[in-house]
């Protein structure tokens, strides 16, 4: 998704503003450019492709300057070329914008009436020149953007620099994340503190509406025109801990990343195999009043939702619902009493689930509804923790691959950690299944170090996907969503098209597809409905499909004519998700590598999808 960098400094900061940018390419985008204001001038440079390409036109055409603004574009409006790639610029202005105008097309209209000329198809545009045109009437830049902003509709975040003004930074956050790095004798801002942590770990997180001025020894935060106090908080070392290290990708190193983060994950809440006393206790009085929980998620965070349905009501007989953020946001859903609403996102700032949120939080407040609001999230600093009622960090660390793998695995820990101290606050469940649960939990990391060590053999399996063209994942209860899971991996980062069904939906439909040159991928640990998944592969098998097995090791599966199979450590059945992640993700990695596609940086694909 777009990401923004700018500064105000004494020294020459194009290089941190490149340096920023490149942090950011993990975000996914098409275009990058940079604008530095220097000796009343804008210098500007705009490429198509990697940040690597705009550094070289940079350094070609000496660009310096001590205040500046850079953008990674990820297209939404006009194609990815140059003319649309940020910054924008209307006479002495330059823009950079992350996010939506919606009602852009208007104001265009109303800008080429009074003789403005667009040079790009984007809605960006039209802010670098309202803010132009607000300048023949106030000389105060701040003044310009203050009359701008209640003009723009839609979710937006902005960085904005004029020549006339040299030592001087002007920053919106409306809806889109905007982060504001403190340092000594400058200041910085971007999209994602990711960018600025090689410069400050020293922070102020702007809220909606906010409208900032910086210079290089000042920052000041408007709401409504008035001047607010934000406090500045100092981030956490190891938060900037996200190199490639060894691992030829982010995603590798994530995957193998798993069995410490869950660890982490699972640390916060236990002592031995009790739940801490103090873990959610805060919430324990809202937890005593829910009836029933809602659900809403976007992607790998929805499906780590769909097994949470499964646990809820099968170990603490809460009812839970399920939906796709996107769906949920325009459907008017029915706000029930006593519901508590779980966000569950990897960066806490996808813009369909925050909008989800935001419509539930008000609609509850209009009817007067008691309803309680949570986040499983793994930035502690992301708008959605901040806008819920709880929250429930997975400390997966910094997770930079588009394809998510440790967030998705430590979101199911967190969720289990969760449903735990649900269930016991409401009496719903047995203190011995509690302490099993725990112990099996504990013993989840070294699982998945031993599932890591047949990584050689999935290596060896996927050396027979490199030339499909499609795919199917099959498993039952909760391995459907691990095969739905596993056909979003393979799609997102192979391009293979995949799909994931409930293996007793084949009758249903999909088993038309099966064919000699259909690899069907099982996910088999050994639970209640393993005879029944027997049965689903042996009909595969008789309509000539090839089947790539995940079985557990005491299953009986073992491998045959056109039957691959890897033989994954047991796990108790309630657990058997998280383990069966990791399989699905080593597999699609690796044909994604053989196929030589972007694996951390996939096409057309963001790693935090802020807009619509
Ligand atoms: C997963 O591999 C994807 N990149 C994507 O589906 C992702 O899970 C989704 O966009 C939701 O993101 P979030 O968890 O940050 O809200």
């Amino acid at each position: 998704m777009c990401g923004i960098v700018g500064g105000v400094a004494e020294r020459n900061i194009s290089n941190i503003l490149i340096e920023g940018l490149k942090r950011l390419e993990y975000r996914g985008y098409d275009s990058a450019g940079l604008a530095l204001i220097n000796g009343g001038h804008v210098l500007r440079e705009r490429r198509v492709g990697k940040v690597a390409n705009l550094e070289q036109a940079v350094i070609e055409a000496e660009l310096t300057g001590s205040l500046g603004i850079a953008h990674t574009r990820w297209a939404t409006h006009g194609k990815p070329t140059e003319n649309n790639a940020h910054p924008h610029i209307s006479g002495n202005v330059a823009v950079v914008h992350n996010g939506i105008i919606e009602n852009f097309q208007e104001l265009k209209d109303d800008l080429e009436a009074l003789g403005y000329v667009f040079t790009s198809q984007t809605d960006t545009e039209v802010v670098a020149h309202l803010v132009n045109d607000a300048l023949k009437s106030t000389p105060s830049l701040l003044e310009a953007v203050k009359q701008v902003v209640p003009q723009l509709k839609g979710a937006y975040a902005l960085g904005i620099i004029h020549t006339d003004h040299p030592d001087e930074l002007i920053t919106v956050r409306e809806g889109s994340p905007l982060v504001i790095g403190v340092g000594i004798g400058e200041n910085f801002i971007s999209s994602d503190q990711l960018a600025l942590l090689p410069i400050t770990n020293r922070f102020i997180y702007l809220e909606e509406g906010d409208i900032a001025r910086l210079t290089r020894e000042t920052i000041e935060v408007f709401v409504d025109g008035q001047l607010v106090n934000r406090p500045v908080k100092e981030l956490d070392a190891t938060v900037s801990n996200a190199s490639k290290g060894e691992y030829k990708h982010y995603m590798l190193k994530e995957i193998y990343e798993q069995p410490e983060a869950i660890q982490q994950t699972i640390s916060q809440a236990l002592n031995g195999n009790a739940l801490r006393e103090d873990f959610l206790a805060q919430a324990e009085q809202d937890f005593a009043s829910i009836q029933q929980v809602q659900i809403i998620a976007c992607g790998t965070s929805y499906h780590a939702g769909m097994i949470a349905k499964y646990w809820f009501e099968q170990l603490i007989d809460v009812p839970c619902q399920v939906e796709i953020a996107s769906e949920y946001r325009y459907r008017t859903p029915v706000i029930v009493n006593n519901t508590l609403y779980i966000c569950i996102s990897q960066s806490g700032e996808t813009a369909d689930t925050l909008a989800a949120l935001r419509d539930t939080q008000k609609r509850a407040a209009a009817k007067a509804l008691n309803i309680c609001t949570m986040a499983i999230c793994n930035v502690a600093t992301s708008s959605m923790v901040r806008e819920t009622h709880h929250s429930l960090l997975t400390l997966a660390g910094p997770e930079i691959g588009v394809a998510s793998t440790k967030a998705f695995t430590t979101q199911l820990a967190a969720l289990m950690l969760l449903i735990l101290k649900i269930g016991q606050v409401k009496q719903s469940i047995a203190e011995k299944t509690v302490t099993e649960i725990i112990a099996e939990l504990w013993h989840t990391p070294k699982v998945i170090l031993d599932t890591l060590q047949h990584n050689p053999a999935i290596l060896h399996l996927s050396e027979l996907f490199v030339e499909k063209n499609h795919c199917l994942f099959l498993g039952r209860g909760t391995q459907f969503p691990i095969a739905l899971e596993g056909a979003l991996k393979l799609k997102e980062i192979s391009y293979i098209h995949a799909e994931g069904y409930a293996a007793g939906e084949l009758k249903h439909g999909p088993l038309a597809l099966v064919d000699n040159e259909m690899p069907v991928v099982i996910l088999a640990p050994k639970d209640d409905m393993l005879d029944k998944l027997k049965s689903n592969m042996e009909e595969v098998q008789a309509r000539g499909g090839e089947l790539f097995v995940f079985a557990d090791e005491h299953s009986g599966i073992k491998t045959k004519e056109r039957q691959h199979v890897v033989h994954i450590p047991s796990i108790s059945a309630v657990l058997a998700p998280i383990v069966y992640s990791i399989p699905v993700q080593l597999l699609s990695y690796h044909v994604a590598v053989l196929r030589g596609t972007d694996v951390d940086q996939p096409r057309n694909l963001a790693k935090s999808v802020t807009v619509e």
